[in-house]
C-alpha cells in the first residue's frame, strides 16, 4: 500500500482565491487573447484543446485561422480531412484536430448542435479529459469547477509547500478537491481557472525564478516566505527518451518535390512526410534506395543534421537533397508511391508535420 498523501497548510487554500481574482480583473487587459474576447462554448471548447499542449502565443495565429475555416461547430464537423490537418500543421499531436472533428459530430447527432454543459456529457466526447472538461463548464457555463493543469499544481504545490510528486493522478485529484468547496459560480468561476493559468504562464514560472515580488500570494505562499519556491513542486523523473536515427530525402525532379502519405495509425498517423528511412543512410545507401525507386539522380547533397523532439522519441535527422534526372519523373511509378508536389502546393495544401519540416527550407 502506498503511504497516504502528506496535505498540511490546507486552510490557506481558502485565502487565496479572492486576491487571485482580484489580480486576475486588474491585470486582465494585458493578456489580449481572442477566445477571451467572445467566450462562446465553441470558442472556449477549441481553444482549450488548443492549449493543451501549446503556449497562448503559439496558439493566437492558429485559433484565428481555424475560426475563419470553421466558423461553428457545424463546418467543424463536415470539414475535410486534409484541410483540418493543413490548419493543424506545426501545432504538434495532431490527435486534438480528428477528436476535434469527431466530438463536433457527436454534438451534432446527440446535443442538438450544442456543446453540453454537464461535465460527464463533456467527459463523454472524444479529446476531452477532466481539465478541458472543467475548464470549459468554468469559462464557458459558469460552473464552479476547479480546470488543474499544470499551472495550478505548481502554484498550489508552492504555496502550501506540497512535496507530494505532482504528476501522480491522486496528487491531482487531492488538489482538485481542496480546491472544489472554495471554486465560485458564473463568471469568477472561469476567472479564476485563468487566473491560475495566468499566473502560472507570468509570475509563479515553471523554470528558472519565479516573479514572487509581483505575486498577488506573496503574502500567502509558503515557498516564497521560505525562500525555496524553486524547490516546488516535486515531480517523479520523466521516462528517458528514446532515440532514433532517421535519414529524409528531398527528391526534386523539376519543380515537384516527392511526398509520401503516412499510415492511418500510428505516429503522425495520415500526414506528409519527405521520403524518409530508419538509420542514418550515407550516400552509396541513398543511390541504392533512389535505384530501388527506379529514380536516377544527378546530383545528391547532404544537408545539415536536425533534431526533433516528439513526447516520448527523439529523432536523430540526417538529410539528403537529390536532384533528379528530368527524364525519369514517372510519378505514379515508383515503388513507395510518391505524389509530387511543388513548394507553392506544399505551402497550401499539404499538411506537413515540423519533424520533417526542419528540411522545408531546402526544397527551393
Ligand atoms: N491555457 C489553457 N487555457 C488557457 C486560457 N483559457 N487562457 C490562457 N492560457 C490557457
Amino acid at each position: 500500500m502506498k503511504p497516504a498523501l502528506i496535505l498540511d497548510h490546507t486552510d490557506i487554500i481558502g485565502e487565496i482565491i479572492a486576491p487571485l481574482l482580484t489580480w486576475y480583473k486588474g491585470q486582465a487587459q494585458t493578456r489580449q487573447l481572442p477566445w477571451r474576447e467572445a467566450p462562446t462554448p465553441y470558442h472556449t471548447w477549441l481553444s482549450e484543446i488548443m492549449l493543451q499542449q501549446t503556449r497562448a502565443t503559439a496558439v493566437i495565429p492558429y485559433y484565428n485561422r481555424f475560426l475563419e475555416e470553421f466558423p461553428d461547430i457545424s463546418t467543424l464537423a463536415n470539414a475535410d480531412e486534409e484541410v483540418l490537418m493543413k490548419l493543424w500543421q506545426g501545432l504538434g499531436y495532431y490527435s486534438r484536430a480528428r477528436n476535434l472533428k469527431k466530438a463536433a459530430q457527436v454534438i451534432l447527432q446527440e446535443h442538438q448542435g450544442k456543446l453540453p454543459q454537464d461535465q460527464k456529457q463533456l467527459l463523454s466526447l472524444p479529446g476531452i479529459g477532466r481539465y478541458t472538461a472543467n475548464a470549459i463548464a468554468s469559462i464557458a457555463y459558469g460552473l464552479p469547477l476547479p480546470a488543474v493543469d499544470g499551472n495550478v499544481l505548481r502554484v498550489i504545490a508552492r504555496v502550501i509547500t506540497c512535496r507530494e510528486d505532482i504528476m501522480a493522478p491522486r496528487t491531482r485529484k487531492a488538489f482538485e478537491e481542496l480546491l472544489l468547496p472554495h471554486y465560485p459560480e458564473g463568471q469568477d468561476a472561469g476567472a479564476l481557472n485563468q487566473a491560475f493559468m495566468d499566473l502560472g504562464a507570468t509570475i509563479c514560472l515553471p523554470h528558472g525564478v519565479p516573479h514572487c515580488a509581483h505575486c498577488p500570494l506573496a503574502k500567502l505562499c509558503l515557498a516564497k516566505e521560505t525562500g525555496t519556491p524553486q524547490d516546488f513542486p516535486q515531480k517523479a523523473a520523466a521516462k528517458a527518451k528514446r532515440k532514433e536515427e532517421r535519414t529524409i530525402l528531398l527528391i526534386k525532379q523539376g519543380n515537384h518535390i516527392a511526398l509520401h502519405k503516412r499510415p492511418n495509425q500510428g505516429l503522425l498517423a495520415g500526414l506528409w512526410e519527405f521520403p524518409n528511412l530508419t538509420g542514418q543512410l550515407d550516400r552509396s545507401k541513398v543511390k541504392e534506395y533512389l535505384r530501388q525507386q527506379q529514380l536516377t539522380p544527378l546530383k545528391i547533397e547532404k544537408l545539415p543534421a536536425a533534431k526533433h523532439i516528439f513526447s516520448h522519441i527523439t529523432w536523430q535527422l540526417t538529410g539528403w537533397k537529390i536532384q533528379l534526372a528530368p527524364a525519369d519523373l514517372r510519378i505514379a511509378e515508383t515503388k513507395d508511391n510518391f505524389t509530387w508536389a511543388t513548394p507553392a502546393e506544399i505551402a497550401s495544401q499539404f499538411s506537413i508535420p515540423t519533424a520533417f519540416a526542419h528540411y522545408i527550407s531546402y526544397i527551393k
